[in-house]
């Protein structure tokens, strides 16, 4: 049946757009949360234990981890830290005798590292504020640090809460609510036979938008088949051209001594993030996914997955890839990786998220004759649904560290020999319509 293009116009344009909108429809409740619990009142303030937990399926915290900053309601201090350090004291000049930790009115604070002596570790820190996805590690997607804060209310109704969250995760795109009084957090000891309860508990949420990190994608994917010599490459510039300085090749990436890091004064705070140094593609991403279809059984087919990357300034510790193709609720067999379904709406799960095996690949090391890894997919054929034609065997969108990758256009999907020049996408019909509707839907999901 023929599409009509402007139709399937349309559904790229809205496809497109959702890039930028905060909302994740493959992770509509992903979100951090970061809980202040008051453990005990102190002669002019509380000790408070700061748990940050990231209920993200698919996004972690990598390397070099977290910064955490607020601002005080008042004049408050942080007398001491235990698991995590404020980056800066600011002025403390005002204190005789015990000086704070930190004096500053807008702190930023991050984890420390690990191999810290134990006096100075807390249970879920010292991670240097890495911080796992919900989806890849659920027990382990949390960070947390002691605070003890002076000049501050001591009781529940004095105590003014901390305004104005952010959290950088090495860089920007979060975005956090106002701090909320929640019912108190009940503990159990560790023996589990008595439960003690929190002073006073408030909560802050923050959301990811990927539009806020970046301009431009942070990816790009590029496709080849087993039944077409032609390589799909990534779209020239996917990554955004201007004004980005590359190297050729790995030797003049010594030759070249650009100063190395970045920092970041906006809102007072501090934070390095090592500037990418890019080799010259023309894509320009820092991070490309192949998808190769790479052969075809009776029953069963296979895909290749391969991510290279193209920055030199940047092992990938932990990351994560998610795709979405309507085969991958018929994974047979994943090899060199480890995954798990992603579901997102709780009824089909064409998503899967793939990462590293541990100490094997789940660092994706910096540019160069080490900076790729790869998977393969052995997938079972849903003979109602199963095709090479018109591009269906490769994915609908790749997410690389919960970034989505800027795909090449529908309209030059490899294909069959032979095969009208059909326009990729364009499936069928019926499963468009579908599209546009749930497109709709989420547009007006969007908007609530
Ligand atoms: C944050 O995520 C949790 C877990 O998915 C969810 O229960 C909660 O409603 C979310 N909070 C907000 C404000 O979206
Ligand atoms: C506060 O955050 C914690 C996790 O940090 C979560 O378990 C709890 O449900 C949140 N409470 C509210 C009322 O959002
Ligand atoms: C919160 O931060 C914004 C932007 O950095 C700033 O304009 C605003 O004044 C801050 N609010 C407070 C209470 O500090
Ligand atoms: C404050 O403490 C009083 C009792 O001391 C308690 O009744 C009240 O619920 C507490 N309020 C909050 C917001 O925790
Ligand atoms: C990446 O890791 C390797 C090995 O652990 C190390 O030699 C290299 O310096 C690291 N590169 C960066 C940019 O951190
Ligand atoms: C999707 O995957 C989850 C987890 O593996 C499973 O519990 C659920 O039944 C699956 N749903 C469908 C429709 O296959
Ligand atoms: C593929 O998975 C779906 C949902 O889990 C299931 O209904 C279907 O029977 C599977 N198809 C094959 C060929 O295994
Ligand atoms: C392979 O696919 C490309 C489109 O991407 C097409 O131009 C070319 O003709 C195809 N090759 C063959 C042998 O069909």
């Amino acid at each position: 049946m023929e599409v009509p293009k402007s139709l399937l116009f349309f559904v790229l344009a809205a496809a497109t757009l959702s890039v930028a909108a905060a909302y994740d429809p493959l992770d509509p409740n992903g979100n951090i949360t970061i809980k202040w619990d008051v453990m005990s009142w102190t002669p002019d303030g509380y000790v408070a234990m700061v748990t940050i937990n990231n209920y993200q399926m698919y996004r972690h915290i990598m390397s070099p981890g977290y910064t955490l900053g607020w601002t005080w309601a008042r004049r408050e201090v942080i007398w001491s830290m235990v698991g995590a350090q404020a980056t800066e004291q600011g002025d403390c000049s005002r204190f005789k005798g015990n000086i704070p930790h930190c004096c500053k009115r807008t702190p930023a604070v991050v984890d420390l590292l690990p191999g810290v002596p134990y006096n100075q570790q807390i249970a879920n820190c010292c991670r240097g504020g890495v911080i796992p996805a919900y989806g890849q590690d659920p027990a382990a997607a949390v960070a947390a640090f002691q605070v003890s804060v002076g000049q501050a209310g001591t009781t529940n109704r004095t105590v003014k809460l901390p305004k104005n969250f952010t959290l950088l995760g090495p860089g920007p795109g979060y975005t956090c609510g106002p701090a909320k009084v929640v019912p108190s957090t009940v503990f159990l000891t560790p023996d589990r036979r008595r439960k003690t309860q929190a002073l006073m508990t408030w909560n802050v949420t923050c959301t990811y938008s990927q539009h806020l990190a970046s301009k431009y994608p942070s990816c790009c994917v590029s496709f080849s088949s087993f039944y077409n010599d032609t390589i799909i490459p990534c779209p020239k510039c996917a990554c955004g051209c201007e004004h980005k300085p590359c190297v050729r090749s790995e030797r003049d990436t010594k030759r070249l001594a650009v100063t190395g890091k970045h920092t970041d004064h906006s809102h007072g705070r501090q934070h390095a993030t090592a500037a990418a140094m890019l080799q010259c593609t023309t894509h320009m991403c820092p991070v490309r996914v192949h998808w190769h279809v790479k052969l075809n059984y009776k029953e069963y087919w296979r895909a290749k997955i391969s991510i290279a990357n193209f920055n030199y300034r940047m092992n990938y510790t932990g990351w994560t890839l998610v795709a979405q193709h309507p085969n991958l609720d018929n994974i047979t067999e994943v090899f060199s990786f480890d995954y798990k379904p992603v579901v997102s709406y709780g009824s089909i799960n064409d998503t899967a998220m793939f990462y590293g095996l541990k100490y094997f690949n789940d660092q994706l090391m910096e540019a160069g004759p080490h900076g790729n890894v790869q998977s393969e997919v052995l997938m079972r054929k849903d003979a109602r649904t199963f095709t090479f034609k018109q591009g269906w065997a490769f994915p609908r969108k790749v997410y690389f560290n919960g970034d989505e990758c800027q795909m090449p256009p529908p309209d030059s999907y490899p294909f069959l020999p032979n095969a009208a020049p059909a326009i990729a996408a364009a499936a069928s019909a019926s499963s468009l319509v579908a599209a546009v509707a749930s497109l709709v839907v989420l547009f007006l999901m969007g908007c609530a």
